[in-house]
């Protein structure tokens, strides 16, 4: 494969990533141009996925366009003749693996040097990634970031035909491509974007540079979207942005948000709807009402708190105090009762000191979360945060993180006793990992379950009575 000059490449801004226009969003609709149908036949592809479940529905998409191609998927990385890694940029060890798996895969494309490797989703968007992949991974031939997955036919055309390296991330928002075919890696279970990008701009956060400016999708596509999965035998959906209680704020010419949207969609006949991620401050009364009233909505709220301590959170950017969280969760356990709710925490978040701390182990005292994903700061280069003092050794970040997990724990097992000798509602996903007389799902209230069943219960929602209460799981039997 020819190289070209570096600098002729269409490469990732920072700056430029940071600007929010206020125009409306293009919406283009995604179609596969003739010449583009054939040129995968008799070719197979992999898609490693790493990172949120936003990636995830991206990578979905990527499968679905290749497919559209005549690609096949491939049985391994050797049977393979593009593989495309579709990358997460939230934490410096997310990327490290990352890194690593470049590297491990050099091997396969010496021993078929007709072997493609691509190099996609948020990692792209990052300077120094394009710059690093440029001069020492060579044997990359594509490289594309979040807002252009819908050009992938002509990347892919013009890396085969042309044998050109393609580099190609585009750092302002993009619009919206509805129309893109998807292949989903879940029979019964669908992730359906409603928004993307975020506007939050919490200063640790990379996010918002690697997804664009906040923009939700029509309310008519979405409920389109449903109502085809339905039709396909679909039970769970699970509605995906970055801050979904944002959606619809940037519609100009109506008023439908959040709340709405739920409201619409346990209407569609769909057997469970759930969401991901919510931003306290954007959290309100009008959601919190369609929960309590949706039969089909899940009792289920992840909502990120990231610190107990107001001086970080102002730190933080997150436009909400300690108290006003609490109450804002109280609220919620109050109109929807018997919810269950999880978090995301950071600590050791620059100039957080033992009493800072302190305020986040009190928080997760008193708010009686049913569960947690905790993280030792990580710093992401272009961010505000990765520019403050920070004089705490990461020893100690380390041994915070390890005080929070032991509450964590507990908040885990507290939260699991609490259904013990209850007959819960499971989804039940397949057998266990563990063993295979066993078969494993999800409550209502997103606690895994584990009893003895028949797998022909797969993809059913089937009543199962809690015996046990473990910390990451439950026991139960069939009623
Ligand atoms: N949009 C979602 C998810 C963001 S990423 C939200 O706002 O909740 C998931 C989690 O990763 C965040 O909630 C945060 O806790 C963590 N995270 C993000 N950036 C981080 C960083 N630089 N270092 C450590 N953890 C980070
Ligand atoms: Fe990142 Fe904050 Fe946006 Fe979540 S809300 S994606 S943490 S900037
Ligand atoms: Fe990672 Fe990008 Fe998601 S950074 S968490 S894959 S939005």
């Amino acid at each position: 494969m020819k190289d070209i000059d570096i600098e002729s490449y269409f490469k990732p801004d920072l700056k430029k990533a940071r600007k929010r226009s206020r125009g409306t969003t293009e919406e283009v609709r995604f179609d596969l141009a003739d010449a583009h149908e054939q040129i995968g036949l008799g070719k197979t592809y992999l898609i490693q996925t790493y990172g949120c479940q936003g990636n995830e529905a991206d990578g979905e998409t990527m499968a679905g366009i290749l497919e559209m191609m005549g690609f096949t998927p491939a049985q391994d990385e050797m049977d393979s003749d593009l593989i495309i890694i579709n990358t997460c940029a939230i934490r410096e060890n997310a990327e490290n693996r990352i890194w690593g798996e470049l590297g491990r895969l050099k091997a396969y494309k010496r021993k078929n040097p007709d072997l493609m490797l691509a190099l996609a989703g948020c990692m792209p968007q990052e300077e120094y990634v394009v710059e690093r992949v440029l001069k020492t991974y060579h044997h990359v031939d594509l490289v594309f970031g979040t807002h252009n997955i819908y050009k992938l036919p002509e990347y892919i055309a013009t890396a085969m035909f042309a044998k050109e390296k393609v580099v190609e991330v585009y750092s302002q928002e993009g619009g919206i491509i509805e129309n893109l075919p998807k292949v989903r890696s879940h029979r019964f279970k669908a992730w359906v974007n409603i928004m993307f990008g975020c506007d939050e701009f919490c200063t640790y956060c990379i996010v918002p540079y690697t997804r664009g400016k906040e923009r939700s999708r029509s309310k008519d596509e979405i409920l389109a979207e449903v109502h085809e999965l339905v039709k396909e035998g679909y039970q769970e959906i699970t509605l995906l942005g970055q801050n979904v209680n944002a959606y619809g704020k940037d519609f100009k010419d109506k008023d439908y948000t959040f709340g709405d949207l739920l409201s619409d969609l346990d209407k569609t006949g769909i057997a469970r709807i759930r969401f991901m991620t919510s931003h306290p401050h954007d959290l309100d009364q009008k959601t919190m009402r369609a929960m309590a009233e949706g039969g089909h909505i899940m009792p289920f709220f992840h909502l990120p708190v990231q610190s107990g301590s107001d001086k970080i959170l102002k730190k933080m950017n997150r436009h909400y105090t300690k108290e006003s969280y609490l109450a804002v969760l109280n609220q919620l356990k109050q109109t929807v009762p018997g919810i269950a709710v999880t978090t995301d925490i950071i600590v050791g978040f620059p100039g957080e000191t033992e009493a800072d701390f302190e305020d986040t182990l009190d928080l997760v005292e008193r708010a009686g979360f049913d569960g947690a994903f905790t993280f030792v700061f990580s710093k992401r280069e272009g961010t505000p945060a990765a520019t403050y003092d920070d004089d705490t050794p990461l020893a100690r970040k380390k041994e915070r993180l390890q005080l929070l997990n032991e509450k964590i724990n507990a908040a885990y097992l507290a939260g699991s006793k609490r259904f013990l000798g209850q007959t819960v509602k499971v989804l039940v996903d397949g057998v266990s990992k563990y063993d295979d007389q066993v078969l494993a799902g999800y409550s209502e209230h997103n606690k895994l379950v584990n009893f003895k069943g028949d797998s022909a219960l797969i993809g059913q929602i089937v009543d199962v009575k809690i015996t046990t209460a473990k910390t990451w799981f439950l026991l139960g039997e069939t009623v």
